[in-house]
């Protein structure tokens, strides 16, 4: 699982909430993903934290729980809602965790995102890893928003082995796809 240069991780840190907006369009254009003060989000390789952020003060939901494997990414993360909001809001948990080996329970969170980390997981088989796991945690008819470049193909089928519908995909290069795990197959 290579690790971010010192260089890669100075073009994420720089990101701020605004750079995500495009996403939440994408979220709001698609119509399947409804996010509201019931749902809990996972975010997976949360980088510096922007992106939970902009989904906290959005939707305001139950929970929200931002995650990355790198515990520095995972320390900036936490200071940047400490200094957005004075403290990391009650509802959010921000840890340290493997995209490939979580430790939530079976059917825990209504929404996962993953923006531009399936491809840091390494070989494919790792990245399968990571994609059952996400299945694994989403509740039926939950959704898996994921944004990437690499290996476009091989995860869209593999989540359709998985058992998730892609309902939603948007973009050439760097494609933004929005995934739901079928009802009819628990994990
Ligand atoms: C390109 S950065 C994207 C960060 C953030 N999502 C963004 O778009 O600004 C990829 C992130 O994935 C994290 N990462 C790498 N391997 C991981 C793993 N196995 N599990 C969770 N996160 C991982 C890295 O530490 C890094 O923060």
């Amino acid at each position: 699982m290579p690790e971010l240069s010192r260089i890669e991780k100075w073009f994420v840190n720089k990101r701020g909430e605004g750079y995500f907006e495009k996403l939440l369009f994408r979220m709001k254009e698609s119509g399947v993903v409804k996010v509201g003060n019931n749902s809990r989000i996972l975010e997976l390789g949360a980088g510096n934290g922007a992106l939970s952020s902009l989904l906290y003060e959005k939707f305001h939901p139950l929970s929200i729980t931002l995650t990355d494997f790198d515990q520095d990414q995972v320390a900036t993360a936490r200071k940047r809602l400490e200094d957005k909001f004075g403290g990391v809001p009650d509802v959010i948990t921000v840890e340290r965790a493997d995209a490939t080996n979580l430790r939530y329970q079976n059917n825990t969170f209504d929404l996962v995102v993953a923006h531009l980390i399936l491809h840091h997981l390494g070989k494919l088989e790792n990245i399968f890893t990571g994609l059952g796991e996400i299945h694994r945690v989403l509740v039926p008819d939950g959704a898996f928003i994921y944004v990437e470049f690499a290996h476009k193909q091989e995860i869209r089928r593999h989540l359709g082995e998985l058992g998730f519908n892609i309902s939603y995909r948007k973009g050439f290069h760097r494609e933004t796809v929005i995934a739901t795990k079928s009802s009819s197959l628990g994990a």
